[in-house]
């Protein structure tokens, strides 16, 4: 058999055009903003990675550790013989997964990035061969059509990669998932967790600038994609926490007036001095809150497991 299959479920100038209609709409809105989905081309890619390594960046480490700990549990209370990955990127974490998952045949991973998608997908073939790998570039915000692979499933979305969407994205999103599984099927979610400020703020403006070259990449993609003329250096990063939604915003603060042209939109956007373009929310979450926004989506929180900090959490619900 060809154990990777990679399927592109939008066609290629879809994507393009999600980029354009994002760009105009949130260029032209007041307060500016864009959605964080367009960081990751192989260079945003990069950097995550390397964001993910920061000694302040701990969520990836505290999922790691939950997964670590948990991944037997996870694999005895789901049974799951295809493994559904939304937002993969670089599976790192995703191993333990597939190693505790003893009948697994099929793992199903779901990127934006096909660079990312590309590059685990065929490490992952060379280390398991046993395993039929069926990767797919789509957006999961969007409708997804999963292939063919033997149930039970289990859809994994981990990162905290739901704190990108906003409430009543987060809801339609679920409701989407929930409408994937079956019964017997089962969603494991990772949030990351309310905490004091003073780290979250950290975990998003490392002393590095890691993060800061990540948020302004984002104008890189436009320059690439939209013939823009953004000057990325004149862009301050900001990180900042929303005490009353719960969330962290990243935001690119202009350092002057200045006028940034986009081509392809045949646009022309005005800055004032200080303006601010957010360009990410990353939400935090409490126990009950998931166990509310699971239930509103028709699924039932079965297992709530976090890191010996408390940081983070991983969810196992069934529909
Ligand atoms: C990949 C969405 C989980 O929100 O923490 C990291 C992305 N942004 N640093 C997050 C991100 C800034 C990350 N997620």
């Amino acid at each position: 058999m060809s154990p990777f299959r990679l399927t592109r479920t939008l066609p290629e100038d879809a994507t393009d055009a999600a980029l354009r209609a994002d760009v105009l709409a949130g260029l032209t809105s007041t307060p500016k903003w864009l959605p964080p989905k367009w960081f990751y081309d192989a260079r945003g890619s990069e950097l995550f990675e390397e964001i993910t390594a920061l000694p302040e960046y701990y969520p990836t480490r505290a999922e790691r550790e939950i997964l670590v700990d948990r991944a037997g549990e996870i694999a005895a209370a789901t049974g799951a013989r295809t493994l559904v990955e939304l937002g993969s990127g670089s599976s790192e974490k995703t191993r333990f997964l597939l190693d505790a998952l003893t009948g697994l045949r099929a793992y199903v991973p779901v990127d934006v990035s096909e660079s990312a998608l590309t590059q685990a997908g065929e490490a992952l073939v060379a280390e398991r061969p046993d395993l039929e790998v069926h990767a797919l570039i789509a957006d999961f915000t969007g409708g997804l059509t999963l292939p063919g692979t033997p149930g039970p499933r289990l859809v994994a979305f981990l990162g905290g990669t739901l704190g990108n969407l906003l409430p009543g994205e987060r809801a339609a999103f679920l409701t989407a998932v929930r409408a994937l599984l079956s019964p017997g099927d089962a969603l494991l979610l990772g949030t990351d967790l309310v905490k004091d400020e003073r780290v979250l703020v950290r975990a998003y403006d490392d002393a590095a600038g890691v993060t800061a070259a990540f948020n302004r990449n984002v104008l890189s993609v436009i320059n690439r994609e939209l013939g823009a003329d953004f000057a990325p250096a004149a862009f301050e990063h900001v990180a900042v926490w929303n005490a009353e939604r719960e969330w962290i915003e990243m935001r690119l603060r202009s350092r002057a007036a200045q006028t940034v042209k986009v081509q392809a939109l045949d646009l022309a956007v005005d800055f004032a001095d200080g303006e601010e373009l957010r360009t990410e929310v990353s939400a935090k979450f409490r126990r009950e809150g998931v166990r509310a926004e699971l239930a509103a989506a028709g699924l039932e929180l079965a297992h709530w497991w976090t890191d010996g900090e408390d940081r983070f959490a991983l969810s196992l619900s069934t529909v």
